[in-house]
């Protein structure tokens, strides 16, 4: 079990080009020595291929923040999970809640993506699921979980070997500053645990798959999440804008693996 805690920061569209290489170039510099756990950073399209350059030979793997459910064609805008590996991604985060919201993705399309993004083994899909503020308010966030998890995922066939994260991410608390309790993210992480040892048994779970939570994350309120057996990892935004700060939690992360 050891190592196998995973972080994963997402650029979202907040940097320039040279903004992204910087940070890149720190990111590499911080985490040259980590052994904690997997590690990426997903930028922006125009900034993956270079920042993949730079972060050869380190620990740090490269994700994009999207992909297209078709492998190539008359898709205007789009990009395929080719395209990305070829740009050297090993991570593609599919159905993030801003996508869900600002570009009416829904999980009908997250379901479509996710199935040929199985079809290329060296690509892990990070699927994000997550209720709502009146969701929660109206304490629906078990059912809204279930049903995205299942939307996502039912009939799919899950390839051996083939990893796949799903990260809790309730929407209310993205950006907002504030985590949720992280005692409230375990319980989320059992409610998606169930579904899928409902849906692919005890032994495709383990194997394959990893819950991590996502929302407001900082090197602050880290340890509340580390060392929590159904968390396991982050996925994390704002605090992954700066190399120092995403090094803090990354280390938070892995020091709360190796004391269990
Ligand atoms: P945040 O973003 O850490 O800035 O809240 C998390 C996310 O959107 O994945």
């Amino acid at each position: 079990m050891k190592n196998n805690k995973i972080i994963i920061a997402n650029w979202k569209m907040k940097l320039s080009l040279a903004e992204s290489l910087d940070l890149a170039r720190a990111v590499k510099e911080k985490f040259k020595d980590f052994s904690g756990g997997q590690v990426a950073v997903c930028p922006n399209f125009i900034s993956l291929k270079e920042v993949g350059d730079i972060l050869k030979g380190s620990p740090v793997k490269l994700g994009a923040q999207n992909v297209f459910w078709e492998e190539s064609g008359a898709y205007t805008g789009e990009i395929s999970p080719r395209q990305i590996l070829e740009a050297g991604c090993s991570y593609v985060i599919i159905g993030h809640s801003e996508r869900r919201k600002y570009l009416n993705v829904n999980y009908e399309m997250i379901h479509k993506t996710i199935k040929t993004v199985l079809s290329f083994p060296d690509l892990v899909p990070v699927v994000c699921v997550g209720e709502n503020w009146d969701e929660r308010k109206t304490d629906r966030r078990d059912y809204v979980l279930f049903d995205q998890v299942q939307q996502a995922l039912s009939g799919l066939n899950i390839p051996g070997e083939q990893k796949i994260i799903i990260a809790y991410e309730p929407i209310w608390a993205i950006g907002s500053g504030t985590a949720i309790e992280p005692a409230e993210a375990e319980y989320a992480h059992k409610i998606i645990r169930i579904t899928l040892n409902d849906m692919f048994g005890l032994k495709v779970v383990s194997n394959n798959f990893s819950v991590i939570y996502g929302g407001s994350i900082n090197s602050h309120n880290v340890k509340g999440f580390t060392g929590l057996e159904d968390i396991q990892g982050l996925l994390v935004g704002g605090a992954g804008l700066d190399a120092e700060e995403f090094f803090q939690v990354a280390k938070s992360v892995a020091s709360g693996k190796e004391e269990d």
